[in-house]
């Protein structure tokens, strides 16, 4: 116990070392010089086809999906000022189908004592009478972090254009004595149990992340529960605590109130430590009110994330019209701020994801919501073709930059998988991928795609599988490696990785990459594991960009399918 503890504050002062060397972002930080640049020019380079993004400017987490009288409403972080982080208030987009989207005005702003200093992320509630509620942080005129409630101001606007925050009862929770008054936000869905409402808002005690729970009769007054719903020692802060049931099997999704034997439960928390999103599954106590992860999911950074890339902050709800549960994640940048600047934005959001539990009931599965497919256009087709040691196929006839690529490999035979050194960490596939990177021969893989390749490959992403094993199993690994992405200097290049649970029975792999000018989105044997990354070519931009599937290992994979849309852009995007 005593060691893993201190490993575990080794891990945590290596992070912290992570988030001062400048590469990622530190959260809250302030640039005074750049508040007041409101973007002017704003470059439509690299600027993304498909994804949710407004026309200029800062955005960070999603906040308060739902679904409404028959629209989705998406709210979001917005700095309406710059492109940088700061005078966040709330942007607010509409859709029919979570893929064409009008940007209405913002409707949550700083404006009481209450939110005088922020107005930071929520979550929504449809109240059983089919009214939405939003709980949201404030930063009060004291600097405090609180949590108010607004409202919409008018039902019979289908799009809810203005919300109120009335005065009266707001704030409808305050950071009591023993809660740490600058970390203690964003409030999560509610979910109703036994005549109360309940709901979690994120926080840290020292080094020990805390989701506290709350309880009201009536959404306005909330008291503390004795006990926060979970908390683990040396995670840290506790940003956007998600907490929802999924079905045991298949794929339909719940009512964020669902409890039951044929349920377990899903907590997700972002962790400002290393800023990404990781989750665990287990089970709702609902004797006790407490979330108790199962033994086989980890809390903390060693711990399952829903991406292994750029993908933070992140948000579901459940959408009753489709019976699904979508998860709506914020992918930050990987350039510099002065880049952002220049480009007038920064920030886009991954394209959502359906959730839901594999059937081993160990981890989550993710995939693109149906309706993106509505925007492939012209398809390529690859079938049955052998792709040698050193082999390539390029993946013709499509718009390279922003296309949608299914494929499927098979593996005819696994006699000469490497051996996984007991050495490596089975918690950091990043480490991994970046010591044997896409080039390096190995028995089975590396193979997979090229994504946004230059014509001479002087610039490539590949998103690729490499084959281990141990004495009992092997071990998939699937990387997104950005070293190559770019010629520019000075980016953040990350080569980020995840390891697949798949036993290899059927000897077939699948990856679906959703490249759009400079994010790859790849879902990994069919959603298991996903990576995001940001890249910012300078040769392999629009008709320059060329995507081919690849083979370094020294062992022959077949393309046994491969299908590639390339993708329209939607008729609206704010
Ligand atoms: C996460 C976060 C939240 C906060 C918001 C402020 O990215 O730091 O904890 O509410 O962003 O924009």
């Amino acid at each position: 116990m005593a060691v893993t503890k201190l490993l575990s504050l080794a891990l945590f002062i290596t992070f912290l070392g992570v988030v001062n060397n400048g590469r990622v972002e530190a959260s809250h930080s302030v640039y005074p010089q750049l508040q007041s640049l409101t973007a002017v020019n704003v470059l439509q380079l690299h600027r993304t086809g498909f994804h949710f993004q407004p026309r200029k400017n800062w955005i960070n987490d999603p906040n308060a999906p739902m679904y409404f009288n028959g629209i989705y409403h998406f709210f979001y972080q917005y700095n309406p000022k710059g492109a940088v982080w700061g005078n966040v208030v709330w942007g607010h987009s509409v859709s029919k189908d979570m893929v064409n989207w009008e940007a209405l005005e913002p409707p949550i702003y700083p404006s009481h004592r209450f939110d005088k200093n922020a107005a930071w992320s929520g979550s929504a509630t449809i109240l059983p009478n089919n009214k939405p509620i939003i709980l949201y942080t404030g930063v009060d005129q004291n600097n405090r972090q609180v949590q108010n409630y607004a409202v919409p101001a008018n039902f019979s606007d289908p799009y809810l254009r203005r919300w109120i925050k009335p005065a009266r009862l707001n704030p409808v929770v305050e950071p009591d004595q023993g809660v740490n008054a600058s970390a203690f936000r964003d409030p999560s869905t509610a979910w109703w149990l036994n005549r109360h409402w309940r709901m979690v808002v994120g926080s840290k005690r020292n080094h020990r992340g805390i989701a506290y729970l709350y309880r009201s009769r009536d959404f306005f007054h909330w008291v503390k529960a004795k006990h926060p719903l979970h908390s683990a020692p040396h995670t840290g802060m506790w940003e956007c605590p998600d907490f929802y049931p999924v079905l045991l099997s298949g794929k339909q999704g719940l009512d964020t109130s669902v409890v039951g034997k044929h349920v377990k439960h899903v907590l997700k928390v972002s962790l400002d430590v290393t800023r990404y999103d990781y989750y665990t599954v287990g089970t709702y106590l609902t004797d006790k009110d407490r979330y108790l992860p199962d033994n086989t999911s980890a809390d903390g950074w060693v711990g399952l994330r829903y991406d292994y890339g750029n993908f933070y902050a992140s948000k579901t709800f459940f959408d009753p019209a489709k019976k699904r549960r979508v998860l709506w994640g914020w992918v930050n940048e990987s350039d510099s701020t002065s880049d952002d600047v220049k480009k007038g934005w920064a920030g886009i959001q991954a394209i959502p994801r359906t959730v839901w539990l594999y059937p081993n009931q160990r981890q989550l599965m993710q995939w693109p919501i149906q309706e993106l497919e509505s925007l492939r256009g012209k398809k390529v087709k690859i079938s049955h073709r052998k792709l040698m040691t050193g082999q390539r196929i390029e993946v013709k006839g499509i718009s390279a930059a922003q296309v949608d690529v299914d494929v499927t490999f098979f593996i005819p035979s696994l006699d000469k998988v490497e051996p996984f050194n007991p050495s490596w960490s089975l918690t950091d596939a990043q480490l991994l991928c970046a010591k044997k990177g896409s080039k390096i021969q190995g028995g089975v893989g590396p193979f997979g795609l090229l994504a946004l390749a230059s014509e001479n490959l002087e610039e490539y992403t590949p998103v690729f599988f490499r084959i281990f094993k141990t004495s009992i199993k092997h071990i998939v690994m699937l990387c997104s490696d950005a070293r190559s992405s770019s010629l520019e200097d000075g980016l953040y290049k990350p080569s980020f990785a995840g390891f697949v649970n798949v036993d290899l029975a059927d000897k077939k792999l699948s990856l679906r990459s959703l490249i759009d000018h400079s994010v790859v989105e790849s879902f990994g044997g069919g959603g298991k594991t996903c990576i995001t990354s940001r890249v910012y070519p300078t040769l392999a931009l629009l008709e320059n960009a060329h995507l081919h599937a690849f083979n370094n290992g020294s062992q022959t994979i077949v393309v046994e399918n491969l299908d590639a849309w390339s993708m329209k852009k939607p008729v609206t995007m704010n």
